[in-house]
């Protein structure tokens, strides 16, 4: 494997490259900015968030949405409101966004990672799934279109792995975070 530029390699991005602009960033957005910072009171629950968050919300067709730092701390945020905590088991599909287990660990829980393969898609199975459920398990991240494969569950694979469900307790994480994204 080449040497790392960071480990004396050759750099193979110049810091001359030209990037293409972006984000693009207008007087419209710095004027919204300004509104948040001179408003003092920044968090979660400031006007200007819980407007965004309403607008955001009926733009998901959700019924209830709130702001967050980023998506880690949404999720993060969602298996504490689920109660997840020692001794409870989360089963996350792999190849999987690389914070999930440390999410998972965060709240006190056990990461439970099931390996999907190419051949499949990179999607879990109904088999797959089954086969990792224990009296332990409380919840199941999926995330789709995924961070780092790009598979995506369609309907019919979510209803299959509804029904390896239908009877437990166990909560579905969705992390939709790329669902606009359709390449
Ligand atoms: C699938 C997925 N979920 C969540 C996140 C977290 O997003 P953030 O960087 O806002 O914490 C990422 C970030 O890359 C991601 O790829």
């Amino acid at each position: 494997m080449a040497k790392l530029a960071i480990c004396g390699g050759k750099a193979v991005v110049k810091k001359s490259k030209k990037w293409a602009k972006w984000p693009i960033s207008d007087a419209a957005d710095a004027k919204l900015v300004a509104k948040i910072t001179t408003s003092n009171r920044w968090s979660f629950d400031g006007p200007v968030e819980w407007e965004f968050a309403e607008k955001f919300t009926a733009y998901q067709g959700a019924k209830y949405g709130m702001c967050v730092a980023n998506g880690t701390i949404g999720i993060q945020i969602a298996l504490e409101a689920l109660g997840i905590g020692a001794y409870d088991e989360v089963i996350v599909p792999a190849p999987y966004w690389v914070s999930y287990p440390d999410i998972v660990v965060l709240a006190g829980g056990t990461p439970v990672i099931v390996n999907t393969s190419e051949k499949e898609g990179f999607k879990m199975q109904p088999r797959q799934l089954k086969a990792a459920i224990t009296t332990r398990t409380k919840a199941l991240v999926l995330n789709g279109p995924s961070n780092p494969t790009g598979a995506g569950y369609s309907p019919d694979d979510l209803k299959a792995l509804a029904v390896v469900l239908a009877d437990t307790d166990i909560f579905i994480i969705s992390d939709d975070i790329y669902e606009k994204i359709l390449y």
